[in-house]
């Protein structure tokens, strides 16, 4: 049990004696912002005593009255209006940390209530190039993952491939009619992707084609809105001006944005028009956007063509992204794509229908929940079932099969409302036992504050990005050391360049935006993967120069001496790290895991600074500071591993 769990056991009761519920109150018992605090912090008394009518200090020595700590505190004092601070004893310290350091999982101990979880992440659609956006589902799910076994829980992940969806009619339909032969036979993925582009583009045009005259009356009545209120004769009254001032403004950007919107029509007809080839192929398609569909149709139905077509190209698309898989070393234990569950849709909305929770609107079947304002539509009015609808198969599967305690979905914000209805239907349907949560996550951006893109406009392609940070991480690695041998720069640009790139990502926020630096990402000084390995290669470099025998340390660890206080402050730190993984694991953020980490480089930079190791007064101190250094590397290690990321022995 790690120090806030055992602290946390002994406050439970005393605070039961108090209030029915302590769940909160143990919520405001944490590791100390200071270290002049104690090492742990009760901050419940102020709410306690706001609660039950009490002077918090009184509260407070109550609590301690009541708390036996002395098997784990050398000191209990409270402190201003009711703060209690508690500080390790040294003998708590030396125990745990001699554990620690025999222990290959560093004195985390597993759960002793085990769930089984599905992990769903990545589950990019295929044939379709794999981009930015991508690499955020895929290393926060395999992070969220390898952290829930690691805590002794049973994961299954599963790559829930797009690989039916509407893409694949695009592609037929540019194959039938757009393909360039020979390309196809030297480079078959690179011509699917360029067909799904070119039928994107052709469709596009006709669709903006069609909305352009629409958006051009909406501009009109706009700016003859903007002209109305602005005839407006001004008004003496405060409030009656302020109103009139708000609405001028809203139309004059509801008028700007559409003139935005006007500007980005035409450059993309403009785009297909300056072309004449271009411009003719277009005129020839004018029916594409229908066309793609009923090929998509037509493939769901199983017509032979379309069918034979699909069954040639999904493995290529699948070899495709497994290389990017392999370059990051993401393995994954099941890929049931969307197809795997075409035949079950059926029978997912005949059981929907027979326990009565569907009604027909429209033509369409759909589920009608009290909380949404909008139904979920199952099934179209022609036939075709929906995203949602293999959603629902795939939980009916999931259960049915592994018999889950728990699914996440580590899938972009922007599908937010479609979980929360998907969770509710399922909820409604019987699967209410199973824990279902959307891990969402938010957009990467670039510099400019927009959604990262390339120059050319284009999203940026997935194989890009990894080569861009390696290439850099292998400069870098050949600045530091100008002999370093062919096989050891390739193998610091793989562990630095992706390793910067997983935990750029892995380290902010997962539900906010982040920007895509990679100048950041590859630093030695901020928070960034660079400086964690960092870390570890000096803690090497130091037991290679001191020829200590760090097996033997480890098999029969000495007792811990603190001569300075960074020694015991790292000491402290390095027995929190199964506090961040239960942290991390409470809402599935990998940030929690990376700042823990960071915070520990950190504290080990200034042991390093302060304490030789070389040179310590004594063998028992050396050796006890060799001990601090083997664990914060061993720590680094693990905590690293468990986000994906290697480390070098010397950098
Ligand atoms: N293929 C989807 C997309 O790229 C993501 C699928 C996420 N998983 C799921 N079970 N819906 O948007």
């Amino acid at each position: 049990m790690n120090a806030l769990s055992e602290i946390k056991s002994h406050f439970s009761a005393a605070l039961a004696k108090l209030v029915d519920d302590p769940t909160q109150a143990l919520g405001m018992i944490r590791p100390a912002g200071d270290p002049k605090f104690g090492d742990y912090q009760a901050n419940c008394a102020m709410p306690l005593g706001k609660q039950l009518g009490k002077p918090p200090r009184d509260i407070a020595a109550d609590l301690v009255a009541d708390v036996s700590l002395d098997s784990l505190c050398s000191n209990v004092e409270i402190a201003g209006p009711g703060f209690i601070n508690l500080t390790l004893s040294d003998a708590w310290l030396n125990n745990h940390l001699a554990a620690a350091i025999k222990d290959d999982r560093l004195g985390v101990t597993a759960t002793d209530s085990p769930r089984k979880y599905v992990v769903d992440y990545s589950s990019p659609n295929v044939a379709k190039p794999m981009h930015v956006g991508h690499i955020r589902s895929t290393v926060i799910g395999d992070a969220i993952a390898k952290v829930l076994r690691f805590a002794g829980h049973e994961v299954i992940t599963d790559n829930h491939l797009g690989d039916w969806g509407t893409q694949f009619g695009m592609i037929i339909y540019g194959y039938k009619h757009f393909l360039d032969s020979s390309a196809f036979k030297t480079e078959p993925v690179k011509e699917l992707g360029r067909l799904y582009k070119f039928v994107r583009q052709i469709m596009d045009y006709h669709s903006t084609k069609k909305q352009l005259p629409t958006t051009q009356a909406e501009l009109v009545a706009a700016q003859q809105k903007v002209e109305q209120l602005k005839a407006l004769p001004e008004t003496g009254d405060k409030k009656a001006a302020k109103k009139q001032k708000k609405e001028l403004n809203n139309a004059i950007s509801a008028a700007k944005k559409l003139t935005g919107k006007i500007e980005d029509a035409q450059a993309t007809l403009q785009a297909t028009e300056t072309s004449p080839s271009l411009a003719k192929i277009a005129a020839q398609h004018a029916e594409i956007g229908n066309a793609a569909l009923l090929e998509t149709a037509a493939l769901h139905a199983g017509d032979e063509t379309n069918l034979a077509l699909w069954k040639q190209f999904l493995p290529m698309c699948r070899d495709d992204i497994q290389k990017i898989y392999s370059r990051l070393n993401i393995v994954f234990d099941k890929e049931l794509g969307e197809s795997f569950y075409h035949d079950q849709l059926a029978n997912v909305v005949k059981d929907l229908e027979a326990k009565g929770f569907t009604r027909e609107s429209d033509g369409a079947i759909c589920v009608f929940l009290d909380n949404h304002d909008a139904p979920m539509i199952v099934q179209k009015r022609d036939g075709a079932f929906l995203y949602a609808t293999t959603d629902l198969a795939t939980i009916k599967y999931r259960m049915e099969n592994f018999d889950t305690d728990a699914s996440l979905y580590v899938v972009d914000h922007r599908q937010s409302e479609h979980f929360n209805k998907l969770f509710d239907v399922a909820d409604k349907w019987g699967y209410n036992e199973t824990e279902l949560t959307h891990v969402s996550f938010g957009t990467v951006m670039g510099k400019d504050g927009k959604p990262f893109k390339t120059r050319s406009g284009d999203t940026v392609g997935l194989e890009g990005l990894l080569d861009e940070a390696e290439t850099r991480a292998a400069t870098i690695a050949k600045e530091n050391n100008p002999d370093i041998s062919d096989d050891l720069l390739a193998q610091a640009a793989k562990i630095v360049g992706l390793g910067g790139l997983k935990y750029a990502d892995l380290s902010h926020a997962r539900t906010s935006d982040y920007v895509f630096d990679y100048d950041k990402m590859l630093s030695v000084r901020g928070n960034s993967a660079t400086y964690l390995q960092y870390g570890y290669a000096r803690v090497q470099g130091i037991i290679r120069k001191t020829e200590a025998d760090i097996a033997a340390i480890r098999q029969s660890p000495v007792a811990f001496e603190f001569e300075q206080p960074i020694e015991r402050q790292l000491a402290v730190k390095l027995l929190q790290f199964s506090e961040a993984i239960d942290e991390m694991l409470v809402d599935y953020r990998p940030n929690i895991l990376c700042n823990y980490l960071f915070e520990t480089a950190q504290l080990f930079a200034k042991f390093f600074d302060q304490c030789s190791v070389k040179d310590a007064s004594s063998d028992s101190l050396r050796t006890s500071r060799l001990q601090l250094c083997d664990l914060t590397a061993r720590t680094l290690k693990t905590g690293l591993s468990l986000l994906g990321i290697e480390v070098l022995d010397k950098m």
